[in-house]
């Protein structure tokens, strides 16, 4: 009996496990998302990603994954703007809807003017850690045997709990901060493998989100005995979760109804023609262009249900954000897709006076060919399947 409280008594007082041995814990973190809620779709390449994926994975791998500890490591945000706005409304429901166990407000949460972000986590039921003013820098809670104390504060280490930094500092300075179990940052760093260092462990979330981060500890007697790690990669083989989906949805038609069409006239007299114009006098390349990619490059965007997300339209038509150039599919429809003018340049006073038009370089390209959006982009080969 008296071995037996002993026994007890000791468990007790052990550091992190409640009891026990050779328990394992897995941390699913992301970090610097961004604002990243989903992948554009513009490259089979980058179409790794998105929160209806992430949700979608977690709730089908739920029983295998616990116990399980869900963490956003900060910078999830993107600007504040109106669109930005609406994209931290829909991070935070789905921060709920996946049930975070914290998140961290850092640099470009704290961006934001007002008191916009801290109620609308609140509201959300998202526990948020952050040295903003009304928030708390340190987060206890327990998980199965599991006892954590998850922080931004570099000084907030608590004994006897798995004490975890979250920090947008990056993995070179989080190297020197001492004595944490697991530092994970928000820096924006690809780390194909954990940093080990002084018996801590720093992992940095997947930058946008493209990733989730599964970090495995093995927990004996004295603490931590191992520690493993994998990227979960979240392509389209991940069936996403509906009610995430639903969120992005909402999103979507918030950011659609951003665009003031009543208040535009139609655009007449900027400094671009627009292709039917160029037609008139150009018709082999005109027929030309017709056979390529960018004269669909709109319809792509409809069938996404993404024609009136301006960060999409930039790149899929002519102009935009210009004078004269596209705004919407109602008042602008002339200038819809890569036309001619996407890299011959504004061309009205050439088509009205045969003022010669710039030479079209790589550059020109490399405007919406972007690493991320085109990362196969390749001048030679792609000029020779546009030449006209
Ligand atoms: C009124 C007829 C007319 C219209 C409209 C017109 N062009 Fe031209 N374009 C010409 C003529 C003529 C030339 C000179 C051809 C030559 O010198 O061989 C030319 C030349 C060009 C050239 C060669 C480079 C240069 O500046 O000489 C490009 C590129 C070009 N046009 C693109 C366009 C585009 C894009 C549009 C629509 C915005 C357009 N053109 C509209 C008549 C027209
Ligand atoms: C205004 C933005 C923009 C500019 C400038 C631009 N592109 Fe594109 N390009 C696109 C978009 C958007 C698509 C995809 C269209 C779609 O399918 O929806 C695309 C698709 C293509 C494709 C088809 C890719 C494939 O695998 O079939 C080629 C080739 C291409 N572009 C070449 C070029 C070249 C070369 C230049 C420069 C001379 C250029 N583009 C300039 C936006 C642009
Ligand atoms: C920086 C410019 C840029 C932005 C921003 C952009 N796109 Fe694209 N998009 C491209 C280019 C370039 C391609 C062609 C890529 C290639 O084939 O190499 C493309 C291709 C596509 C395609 C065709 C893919 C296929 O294989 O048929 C879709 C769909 C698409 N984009 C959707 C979107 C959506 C949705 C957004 C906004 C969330 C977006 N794009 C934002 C440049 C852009
Ligand atoms: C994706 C980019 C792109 C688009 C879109 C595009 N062009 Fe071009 N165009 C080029 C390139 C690159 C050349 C090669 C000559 C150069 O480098 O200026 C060229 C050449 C031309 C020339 C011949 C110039 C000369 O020196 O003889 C004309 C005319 C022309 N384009 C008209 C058009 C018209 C009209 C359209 C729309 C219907 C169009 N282009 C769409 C990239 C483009």
């Amino acid at each position: 009996m008296i071995r037996f409280i002993i026994f007890v008594f000791f468990l007790l007082l052990s550091p992190v496990l409640a009891h026990g041995q050779d328990e394992t814990l897995n941390i699913l973190y992301t970090g610097s998302i961004n604002g990243e809620l989903e992948p554009c779709g513009c490259s089979p390449k980058s179409e790794s990603g998105g929160l209806a994926r992430l949700s979608g994975f977690i709730s089908s791998q739920k029983k295998g994954l616990s116990p399980y500890l869900l963490i956003d490591a900060g910078n999830s945000m993107a600007e504040d703007s109106p669109q930005g706005r609406f994209k931290a409304e829909a991070i935070l429901k789905a921060f709920s809807i996946m049930d975070y166990d914290v998140a961290a407000f850092l640099k470009h949460e704290a961006a934001f003017h007002g008191d916009f972000l801290l109620p609308l986590a609140k509201k959300n039921g998202v526990p948020v850690i952050s040295g903003l003013r009304g928030s708390s820098r340190t987060a206890s809670f327990e998980r199965g045997p599991f006892k954590i104390n998850a922080s931004v504060d570099p000084g907030g280490l608590r004994k006897g709990r798995l004490n975890i930094l979250l920090t947008d500092k990056p993995v070179s300075d989080a190297r020197a901060i001492r004595h944490w179990d697991v530092i994970i940052t928000s820096s924006g760093e690809e780390l194909e493998e954990p940093v080990k260092v002084n018996g801590t462990v720093i992992v940095s979330g997947y930058p946008r989100n493209k990733k989730l981060g599964i970090l495995t500890l093995s927990f004996g007697k004295k603490g931590i005995t191992k520690a493993t790690h994998r990227w979960q990669s979240l392509g389209r083989e991940i069936e996403e979760d509906a009610e995430v989906r639903g969120v992005l949805k909402e999103y979507d038609s918030r950011v659609a109804g951003l665009l003031k069409e009543d208040e535009k006239k139609a655009a007449s007299g900027g400094q671009y023609a627009g292709a039917v114009k160029c037609a008139e006098c150009h018709k082999p390349f005109s027929e030309s262009w017709e056979k390529t990619r960018h004269a669909g490059a709109f319809d792509s965007l409809v069938n996404a249900g993404k024609s009136k997300d301006p960060e999409c339209v930039k790149c899929h038509t002519v102009g935009f954000g210009e004078e004269g150039g596209f705004y919407s599919a109602v008042t602008t429809p002339q200038l819809k897709d890569v036309q001619c003018e996407a890299c011959h340049g504004p061309g009205r006073d050439h088509a009205q006076e045969l003022t010669p038009l710039r030479p079209v370089t790589e550059q020109a390209c490399l405007r919406c060919h972007t690493k991320s959006n085109s990362p196969d982009f390749d001048f030679k080969l792609y000029h020779e399947k546009i030449k006209h």
